[in-house]
């Protein structure tokens, strides 16, 4: 089977789970093609020939990042990191486009093909997550979520993720794998 991970992150901690991600699902099915692919460099023809989507992005102001975010959070990241002597040094592509703007160009797959939506997010109760919007965006380009939305935890702004993330999110992608709708 050919699965396709497409990730957006600012700072690395989305794209340190999309690999984790990666990781579970050659760990349940190492005949799996796995092509980790940052939102960049997705190409429709690509994510077309996969029968498994797997999308995921930071969470900017309880949803999914847009232009606007995006600059706000690179700049406040600069200056923090001025402030401290150290040198920032932002995700290849962080200015974007992100999730949000790659699904615009996304053509419509066959009805049913299978999908999955994650997000980075803070801890708090409202923090709200940009999988659902992610979610719903698939299920809108004619995908069919092979299991819910799912959130991974940050312990700041600019990371790092909460001690254990990355092996939940190993978990997590092998379970995905384990579904009933793919054996
Ligand atoms: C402008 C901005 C707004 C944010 N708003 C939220 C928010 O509403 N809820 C939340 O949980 N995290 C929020 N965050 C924190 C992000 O979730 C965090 O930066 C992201 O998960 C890190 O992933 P990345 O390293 O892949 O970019 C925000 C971050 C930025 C830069």
């Amino acid at each position: 089977m050919d699965v396709a991970i497409v990730y957006e992150s600012l700072f690395g901690n989305t794209r340190t789970i999309a690999e984790a991600i990666a990781d579970g699902v050659k760990e349940a099915n190492p005949a799996a093609r796995v092509a980790l692919l940052p939102v960049g460099d997705a190409k429709a023809d690509q994510v077309r020939e996969a029968g498994l989507l797997i999308v995921g992005g930071p969470t900017h102001m309880r949803g999914m990042t847009s232009g606007v975010t995006r600059r706000k959070g690179l700049e406040a990241e600069e200056n923090t990191a001025k402030g401290k002597g150290r040198e920032f040094r932002p995700e290849p592509g962080a200015e974007g486009p992100g999730v949000r703007d790659w699904f615009q160009a996304l053509p419509k797959a066959p009805s049913g093909t299978l999908a999955a939506a994650f997000d980075t997010r803070a801890g708090f109760k409202l923090a709200g997550g940009a999988a659902k919007g992610i979610a719903r965006r698939l299920r809108s380009h004619g995908y069919k979520l092979a299991v819910p939305p799912e959130g991974f935890i940050i312990t700041d702004t600019e990371g790092p993720l909460r001690e254990g993330e990355p092996d939940r999110a190993r978990a997590w992608g092998a379970d995905l794998m384990r579904q009933p709708v793919h054996s």
